[in-house]
């Protein structure tokens, strides 16, 4: 299916072969192509959503964001219970001791080093996806719900929220980066990582991805077909009135 797995199947085939060639941790297949691309949609949509969230003029890219990032938390969820090793919740998720640990060894400038997530990385990501869904949840009820200002409120506390989590997750894949030497960035990217071999996924699961950039870019689509009239009418007036002619 791709040239890891031809490179994995290698390794099980002529095992002496491949230990005399390489060492113990090479480029080793690790988030599966579905993890991938729902991270990096993620990220596009809730900058988008950011980007577009104080503006009336383009409310319906906002709502349309915010509804893919929704659907996109819905799959990880169900890929977090059915996908690939180190995608699993049950594989990643730790207690508070051991995030605690995890914690005060950054602190110390120590780095154990994790195939998949690390314990508090991962307990970032259960808050990101959390937050996510308040998010898109007090969105949807501004939106299409009751509205109101209270919900406003809600919804805008729970974005702030959010963007500090961001922050506090961009921080930490920054520090675990330089305490462990590793790329996680560009890992994010490939999919790979300088592991041992065994801690490897045999599958990237592509047509998973697949699936899930065709239903996005579908959703898109028809959002924009059924946007409504209304709104261009008030986008040209008010650019009418401020003289805007973009
Ligand atoms: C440009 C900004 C970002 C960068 C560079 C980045 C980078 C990364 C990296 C390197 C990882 C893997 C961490 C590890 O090795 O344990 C990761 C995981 C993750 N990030 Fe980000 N991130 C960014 C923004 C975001 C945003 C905005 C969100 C939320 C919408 C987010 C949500 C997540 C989640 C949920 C995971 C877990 C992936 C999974 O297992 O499915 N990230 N990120
Ligand atoms: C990534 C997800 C989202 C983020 C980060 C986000 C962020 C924000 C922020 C920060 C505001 C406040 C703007 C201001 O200062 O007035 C806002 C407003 C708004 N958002 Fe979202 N939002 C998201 C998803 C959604 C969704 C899914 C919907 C609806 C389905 C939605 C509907 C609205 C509406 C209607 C407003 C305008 C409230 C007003 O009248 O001021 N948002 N959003």
């Amino acid at each position: 299916m791709n040239t890891l797995e031809t490179t994995m199947n290698t390794t099980s085939a002529f095992p002496a072969e491949t230990q005399a060639k390489a060492p113990a941790a090479r480029r080793v297949l690790v988030w599966d192509a579905p993890v991938r691309v729902f991270h990096w949609l993620a990220v596009l949509c809730f900058a988008g959503a950011w980007l577009t969230a104080e503006s009336e003029r383009w409310r319906m890219l906002h709502v349309t964001l915010g509804y893919t990032l929704a659907g996109l938390v819905a799959f990880r969820l169900v890929w977090g219970l059915v996908g690939t090793r180190h995608a699993r919740f049950a594989n990643f998720v730790r207690g508070p001791q051991a995030v605690f640990t995890h914690l005060r060894d950054m602190v110390q400038g120590r780095s154990d080093h994790h195939a998949g997530h690390n314990p508090a990385g991962a307990l970032a990501i259960v808050a990101l996806l959390g937050a996510a869904l308040a998010v898109t949840f007090s969105g949807w009820a501004l939106f299409d719900g009751p509205g109101g200002d209270w919900l406003e409120n809600v919804h805008e506390g729970a974005a702030n929220a959010m963007l500090a989590l961001v922050g506090l997750h961009l921080a930490g894949v920054a520090m675990a980066s330089w305490l462990g030497r590793e790329k996680l960035v560009a890992a994010m990217f490939s999919g790979r990582k300088d592991v041992a071999p065994a801690e490897g996924i045999r599958s990237a699961w592509r047509s998973v991805a697949a699936l899930m950039v065709i239903a996005v870019a579908g959703f898109w689509v028809w959002q924009w077909q059924h946007a409504p009239a209304p709104l261009d009418t008030a986008a040209a007036t008010t650019a009418a009135a401020y003289g805007d002619d973009d």
